[in-house]
């Protein structure tokens, strides 16, 4: 399995006031570098083996309805844009593709008042990337294994 976890956040700034440099910098890290990523790695990953990125519920069209982390939630649906194309591509692919969302997490980038753990979510992250092993074609997941809406 390859599972690519690395994301930041820049914070909640209106899109008209975030500084070019930092929209390219969350940009790059979130949405460009995974698949750098993805790609660079796939050929190392099994034939029935599953190849896995962190999104987030932010990077849902269909849930945001409030608004808020303009920046990082663009480069979440970014990536899981990138994702549908790079499952396009390699249609032919056994390869089982997530994209997960690990809920709202007590982390540095989730912040203090994260209502769930680390402990909490891990489980059933690992459960549901090992739940849709050799199951080709690409998913949009929550930690509990619901499907997400795109
Ligand atoms: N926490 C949440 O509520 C939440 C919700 C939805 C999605 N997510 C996603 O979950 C993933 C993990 O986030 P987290 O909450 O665990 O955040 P975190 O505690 O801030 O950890 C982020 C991780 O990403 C790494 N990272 C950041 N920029 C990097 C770079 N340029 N190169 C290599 N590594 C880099 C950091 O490494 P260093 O420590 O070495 O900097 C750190 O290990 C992210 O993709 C995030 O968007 C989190």
């Amino acid at each position: 399995m390859l599972f690519v976890n690395a994301g930041i956040t820049h914070g909640d700034l209106p899109i008209a006031d975030v500084p070019t440099e930092m929209f390219t910098d969350v940009m790059v890290t979130n949405a460009l570098s995974p698949m750098r990523v993805v790609e660079a790695l796939r050929p190392l990953v099994v034939a029935d083996g599953t190849i896995g990125v962190m999104s987030s519920r932010q990077g849902s069209l269909a849930h945001n309805t409030r608004g808020g982390q303009d920046a990082y939630r663009a480069s979440k649906s970014a990536l899981n844009q990138l994702m549908r194309s790079y499952a396009a591509r390699y249609a032919d692919a056994a390869h089982s593709l997530l994209l997960m969302c690990p809920g709202h997490v007590r982390t540095e980038l989730g912040g203090p008042d994260a209502p769930l753990t680390a402990d909490q979510v891990v489980p059933g992250i690992a459960d549901t990337i090992d739940r849709h092993r050799g199951e080709p074609g690409l998913k949009y997941l929550d930690y509990q294994d619901h499907t997400m809406p795109w």
